[in-house]
């Protein structure tokens, strides 16, 4: 049993350093199988997520080389396998990613239809509908997805729901498509950019991503590459919201600040100091916090996988704010947790009326989702006494060294182990 124990109040003073972007090196592991030759991928997040996704392709055969940490050696041309498993799907949704990387490189593959999760049923109807624009025949066999065609065509398609994940599987397979692909209403995530710039490096001819409208051109074959993911917007904004929580001054390096915006207009509308650089933001939080509105959009809108983090902090802000969640129709479970810690939140539908109160009081605490744990932990950082985050296993997905880099800014927190442990950091005072 792997446990956070942290000792709250102490404001986070310090600078960290962001690693790559785990939602950019899913899709990007997955079309990496698409070459014949070696591909190297550099700042790839050291992340759970991304460590199985590893494992899963090297299950088809792909060969898997970590050169260290944050970088691994990637070669396709020995795959053997066009299915994947259900262990594989289970453990991490964004293996659907393969179902567009491996049609784009061999016209078939089979893939478990991943479940839905704590935030959503997270369906993908919209990636069948790509594919089968795309000329795909897919048959739908309970539990699985079976896809296969003689040879993929473009098309001209446009998409009924903004999604991040369906933009990418679609553009990944359109990429070898023949002729051309039009994508309209595409996602615009910086990790949708990251993939379209990759998928170039190999050879693709993908333009206008970061648009509504991608315009592809397929190819018939990739070369290797060397290529280095994006930095995680989403872990540097949990590093701001948690700064602001617990009225610290952090230094954040290695991000991009344009990824950043949504999230710096926010806390400044709150009361707190956001300074950018080139590849630096600062977010100083002296003064009493403020309540706002947040309303979750597609990018450039405020992202839905800090909306959990932001509600942490805006318990703490002078006033009621309310947070509409408007991607995911189930992604307030963390609320529950957070009343534990003294939080005065409704939620009706979709919306979150939060009371700001004066401070969090440590409680034990589960985490139901990755960015939900990110808040729990915000939540105790600032907390007066002590918190003990559990199920951390899904924080563990998404942030690499999640303890260890707060502990660098000053925070009384430990991964415990067992009871023993956990009384010890206790009496430790
Ligand atoms: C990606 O999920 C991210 N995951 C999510 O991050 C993120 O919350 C989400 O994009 C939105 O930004 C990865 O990149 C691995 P969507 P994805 O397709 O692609 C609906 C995290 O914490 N939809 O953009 O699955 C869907 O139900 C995770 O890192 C359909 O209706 O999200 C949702 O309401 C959580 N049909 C909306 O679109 C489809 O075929 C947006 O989902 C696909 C999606």
């Amino acid at each position: 049993m792997e446990k956070y124990a942290i000792r709250g109040g102490i404001p986070l003073v310090g600078e960290i350093d962001i690693a790559g972007a785990k939602n950019a090196a899913l899709p990007i592991i997955s079309a990496a199988i698409m070459s014949n030759e070696t591909v190297t991928l550099e700042n790839l997040p050291d992340v759970n997520d991304v460590n199985v996704l590893l494992e899963a392709i090297q299950r088809i055969g792909a060969s898997v080389n970590r050169v260290d940490r944050h970088t691994v050696r990637i070669n396709g041309s020995q795959i053997k396998g066009y299915d994947i498993d259900y262990e594989s799907m289970k453990k991490i949704r964004a293996s659907y990613y393969l179902l567009g990387a491996l049609l784009g490189k061999y016209n078939k593959a089979t893939v478990p239809k991943p479940g839905g999760c704590a935030i959503g049923s997270r369906p993908i109807d919209q990636h069948l509908k790509g594919f089968k624009a795309l000329g795909v025949n897919i048959e739908d066999q309970g539990g699985f997805v079976r896809a296969s065609c003689r040879q993929m065509e473009g098309a001209h398609i446009f998409m009924d729901v903004v999604s991040v994940g369906a933009t990418i599987n679609i553009m990944m397979a359109a990429a070898r498509a023949e002729g051309r692909t039009i994508i309209e209403n595409a996602a615009k995530e910086p990790h949708v950019v990251d993939a379209a710039n990759f998928l170039n490096s190999m050879g693709a001819r993908i333009k206008g991503a970061g648009t509504d409208v991608i315009r592809i051109s397929g190819v018939p074959d990739f070369h290797g590459c060397t290529y280095t993911i994006v930095p995680d917007m989403i872990e540097a904004g949990t590093y701001m919201m948690a700064a602001a929580a617990t009225k610290g001054d952090v230094v954040i390096h290695n991000v991009i600040p344009r990824h950043l915006d949504a999230i710096s207009a926010k806390l400044r509308e709150i009361g707190c100091e956001v300074k950018e650089g080139d590849d630096w933001v600062r977010v100083v939080a002296t003064r009493r916090l403020h309540s706002t509105q947040v309303k979750t959009l597609p990018y450039p809108g405020f992202p839905t996988d800090m909306q959990p983090q932001m509600a942490a902090v805006l318990a703490l802000a002078d006033g009621t704010s309310f947070v509409r969640e408007s991607i995911f129709e189930s992604r307030f479970k963390y609320v529950d947790e957070l009343a534990r810690m003294g939080a005065d939140i409704k939620v009706e539908g979709n919306v979150a009326a939060i009371v700001g109160i004066s401070g969090y009081h440590g409680a034990e605490v589960s985490s139901p989702d990755l960015r939900a744990g990110a808040a729990l932990v915000i939540a105790g950082l600032a907390a007066d006494g002590i918190t003990i985050v559990d199920d951390i296993e899904y924080i563990l997905r998404g942030y690499e060294d999640f303890d260890e880099k707060l502990r660098l800014l000053g925070a009384a927190m430990e991964v415990v182990h067992s009871d023993a442990e956990l009384h010890r950091f206790e009496a430790w005072g």
